[in-house]
């Protein structure tokens, strides 16, 4: 007992109380203590059947909000909730027509076993006999795409903000053995608050090695892919390096009419800066867009740490953005929670999405979904 009072006479009081209200908010206190916690949790869910009641009927469909390669997003209300979602609509036909159709189970098994402030997540996923369902938190303010391209480019400081959020998603991500593999401003979306939530993990993967896969967008795609080499997580950092430069110039730094002049041009790794680039981000960017693997940034034996103490971060307290206590340069204008004002793309719904075959198609390919 004697111990115990003098222990406490000489412990921090304060400290401790503050300790203990933060765990109980949630608070991350300890990063490699969260990131260590998040793995196991995403080992004991990943590629568990999450079980979920709903169909097409619960659910009013409101508005087309944007459609990529694979599927359409579509604003929904889930009317016994009297709540609002997205919902990505991907057609069987379209899947196994493209070969998409590990890719698109990838995305969901993913999806469900992930959480991160900064990366979208799914609520519910169901199928039918013609499409599969995604239901995830509808994000307000849009694709930074839209803004970038409104605003032309962005200051160093919102560029930076972004920047410290998706290096903190990448690390989440590439500590879990997930490669993200399709960076760029029009997956990465932005919410009422102004804070980034990447979307789309289509080609998301779990990789603890290496993979070969030939797969992302053309302006963001890392020269290891291009050459058909094996990669790891190293070809996020290299996009990472292409949007840091794209959201700081307002245009992307290898570019050119074709595909193959592109390629041949990021190949070679030449780019110009802008003459208003800082100096500590024309340097962060050189350590990105490194050609020669064993010089890039991300990849070299401190991992991430050269990025997150790179100067150009010099005054991020990386604790802060993960719990969300800075407050962003830019907040977009949102009258509503089904405001969908910042979807330039927004339209009515595509009518033959709602047409569902009598017959189950491929059943046996999407067994597992
Ligand atoms: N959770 C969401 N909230 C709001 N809009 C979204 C959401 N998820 C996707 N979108 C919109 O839909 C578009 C297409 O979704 P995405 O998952 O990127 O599909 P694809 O694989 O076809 O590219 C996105 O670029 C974005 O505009
Ligand atoms: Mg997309």
């Amino acid at each position: 007992m004697k111990v115990i009072k003098k222990l406490l006479q000489y412990s921090n009081m304060e400290y401790f109380k503050s300790r203990q209200a933060k765990l109980r908010t949630g608070e991350i206190i300890d990063y490699n203590y969260f990131l260590q916690n998040s793995k196991e949790e995403f080992t004991k869910s990943f590629r568990k059947k999450v079980l979920c009641d709903y169909k097409l009927d619960d659910f009013e469909l409101l508005k087309s909000l944007g459609s990529g390669s694979f599927g359409h997003v579509v604003l929904v209300h889930l009317i016994k909730k009297d709540s609002y979602h997205a919902m990505k609509i991907l057609r069987k036909i379209q899947i196994k027509k493209t070969k998409q159709i590990d890719h698109t189970l990838n995305e969901k098994q993913i999806l469900e076993a992930i959480k991160f402030p900064f990366i979208v997540y799914l609520q519910c996923s169901f199928k039918d006999n013609s499409n599969i369902y995604f239901v995830m938190p509808f994000i307000t303010g849009g694709e930074m795409f839209t803004h970038l391209r409104q605003i032309g480019k962005f200051s160093e400081t919102l560029s930076r903000f972004y920047a410290s959020q998706v290096i903190l998603a990448l690390e989440y991500l590439h500590y879990l053995d997930l490669i993200y593999r399709d960076l760029k401003p029009e997956n990465i979306l932005i919410d009422h608050q102004g804070n980034l939530k990447i979307t789309d993990l289509g080609f998301c993967k779990y990789v603890p090695g290496r993979t070969w896969t030939m797969c992302g967008t053309p302006d963001y795609i890392a020269p290891e892919i291009i050459l058909s080499k094996g990669y790891g997580k190293s070809v996020d950092w290299w996009s990472f390096g292409v949007l840091v430069y794209e959201m700081t110039a307002g245009y992307p730094p290898f570019y050119a009419n074709d595909p193959m002049q592109m390629f041949e041009k990021i190949v070679s790794g030449k780019y110009s800066n802008p003459v208003f680039f800082s100096n500590e981000v024309k340097d962060l960017i050189r350590n990105l867009l490194q050609v020669d693997l064993t010089r890039r940034y991300g990849n070299l034996k401190n991992g991430i740490n050269d990025i997150k103490s790179h100067k150009w971060f010099k005054n991020c307290d990386w604790l802060a953005i993960v719990n969300l206590k800075t407050v962003s340069p830019y907040i977009p204008q949102i009258s509503g929670i089904t405001d969908i004002s910042h979807f330039e793309g927004a339209r009515d719904i595509d009518k033959t999405l709602l047409k569902i075959s009598s017959v189950d198609l491929y059943p046996d390919d999407f067994d597992e979904f």
